[in-house]
């Protein structure tokens, strides 16, 4: 089976917590952190661009594991984080593959919102399903370095970029039902050229991303009964793991989906077992979740998005990684095969990219995925960050805002506050030309 062999993730060591935040932009107490559900939000300064965080996740990823630049045949990127109209992040990338030969390396950058990561997947995976497959590896990388001006999205910002190898005989194999909703829309877009900031109308971006949810759901819902002769419900997977834009809005749509549910078949034992018929109802108002199932299906993915924010393309990725992360966590005082209770497992995937495009397809463990938790060593990695104050924060833009776009600069920010590892920007000449290096 095709699908995701390894994943890596790089975010930025600084982060400030959304606590703090809701309390310097003079909100209640509780907005960001239980009306958003956000815990904290990484962010970087002028010393990281997109290219540098996606080349950053892409080195990792090669070098945990162990795989030679030459052995990779396509390499795909998914963002909506652009410094340049025309040249892609992709052909950036390709320094870290030309250095060792390899110039045979098809792809290049799939843009629309939070969607191109998803693009990007895809695309790889048809390319190793294909005649025209080399029999070298696929790689997807997708990133954004999400910020907003003053006012109320600043809070969902975050950035970070996943890398992952896509190949034959994958412990996480792409299912074949895939189930898409597109549409004209003007939720959250970027007209503006000369700024890094999206314009957002943003409770239409949430009716938006509930109603390609429910597109795709139906669909996915009537294709998968098509195929299988078997009733599609929640009950189905084993987990949910959704673009991020803020906790709130991942856990109403598990209580969507579930709302779907009811709706296509009010009799299922589970709504029977939960009260009245009636009570149900309810959900299409208030999207709330029985906390239990949002327990079972849902927030092991989330801990990523939480602590990061929105990265955009990377979002649904980082919840992918959070899930594999929480399989294998070691749970007090049990001895369990981890690499067993996490075979089989089916798990729902939801990509939304504003403007605006979506799909819903699965993935199910079909080998071992321990290796890919401890690559990535979550736990460890995001204690090391360092928390500065919403002050800080705030200047951070306002400095990364005033070099936006220009030429003949070179970052002022400090190269040792950086994980080790990380590329940089060095300089950005006067045509635009920028350069890198690891520290
Ligand atoms: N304590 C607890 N909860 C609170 C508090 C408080 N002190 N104050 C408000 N809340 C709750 C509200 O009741 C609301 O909950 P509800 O959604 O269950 O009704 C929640 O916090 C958010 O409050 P709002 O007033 O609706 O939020 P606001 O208008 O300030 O902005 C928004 C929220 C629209 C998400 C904004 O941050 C935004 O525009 N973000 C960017 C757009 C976005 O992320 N869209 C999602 C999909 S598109 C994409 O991925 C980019």
């Amino acid at each position: 089976m095709v699908g995701i062999i390894g994943m890596e993730i790089y975010f930025p060591r600084t982060a400030v917590r959304q606590s703090e935040l809701e309390k310097f932009m003079g909100e209640k107490e509780g907005k960001f952190t239980i009306g958003l559900g956000q815990q904290n939000m990484a962010f970087c300064n002028d010393l990281e661009d997109i290219n540098s965080v996606c080349m950053t996740a892409v080195a990792n990823l090669l070098e945990k594991y162990n795989i030679a630049p030459t052995d990779i045949g396509r390499l795909e990127v998914g963002t909506e984080t652009l410094i340049d109209k025309s040249k892609s992040v992709k052909t950036s990338l390709c320094q870290l593959f030309n250095s060792h030969g390899n110039f045979d390396l098809e792809g290049v950058d799939n843009i629309n919102a939070c969607y191109g990561g998803t693009a990007a997947l895809l695309n790889t995976i048809s390319w190793v399903e294909s005649s025209a497959w080399d029999g070298r590896y696929g790689l997807v990388v997708c990133g954004d370095i999400a910020v907003y001006e003053e006012g109320p999205a600043r809070p969902t910002g975050g950035c970070a970029a996943v890398a992952m190898l896509i190949g034959r005989d994958a412990p996480l194999a792409m299912g074949s039902i895939r189930a898409s909703h597109m549409e004209d829309a003007y939720d959250f877009y970027k007209p503006k050229l000369d700024s890094e900031y999206p314009t957002v109308f943003g409770q239409e971006s949430n009716v938006c991303y509930l109603r390609a949810l429910d597109g795709c759901y139906r669909r996915f819902a009537l294709k998968y009964e098509s195929a299988n002769k078997t009733p599609f419900n929640l009950g189905q997977v084993d987990s949910v793991v959704l673009h991020s834009p803020y906790n709130k809005l991942v856990k109403k749509s598990g209580a969507r989906m579930l709302y779907n549910d009811f709706l296509r078949n009010p009799d299922l034992p589970i709504f029977k077992k939960n009260g009245e018929k009636r009570s149900w109802r309810r959900y299409l108002h208030t999207c709330s979740f029985p906390p239990l199932r949002y327990a079972a299906k849902v927030e092991p993915s989330v801990l990523l998005p939480q602590e990061l924010g929105n990265s955009y393309t990377a979002s649904m990725y980082t919840g992918l990684l959070s899930l594999i992360h929480n399989w294998h966590k070691p749970k007090a005082g049990a001895q369990v095969d981890t690499e067993e209770q996490a075979k089989g497992k089916r798990v729902l995937m939801f990509s939304y990219g504003s403007g605006l495009a979506a799909t819903l397809y699965s993935i199910q463990v079909a080998g071992a995925t321990g290796h890919i938790a401890q690559a990535a060593n979550l736990e460890e990695r995001l204690k090391e960050r360092k928390f500065v104050s919403p002050q800080e924060f705030t200047e951070t833009l306002k400095d990364r805002e005033t070099k936006y776009g220009k030429f003949d600069w070179s970052p002022e920010g400090d190269p040792s506050e950086l994980f080790p590892g990380t590329y940089r920007l060095t300089k950005v000449d006067k045509h635009g030309r920028r350069s890198y290096e690891r520290v």
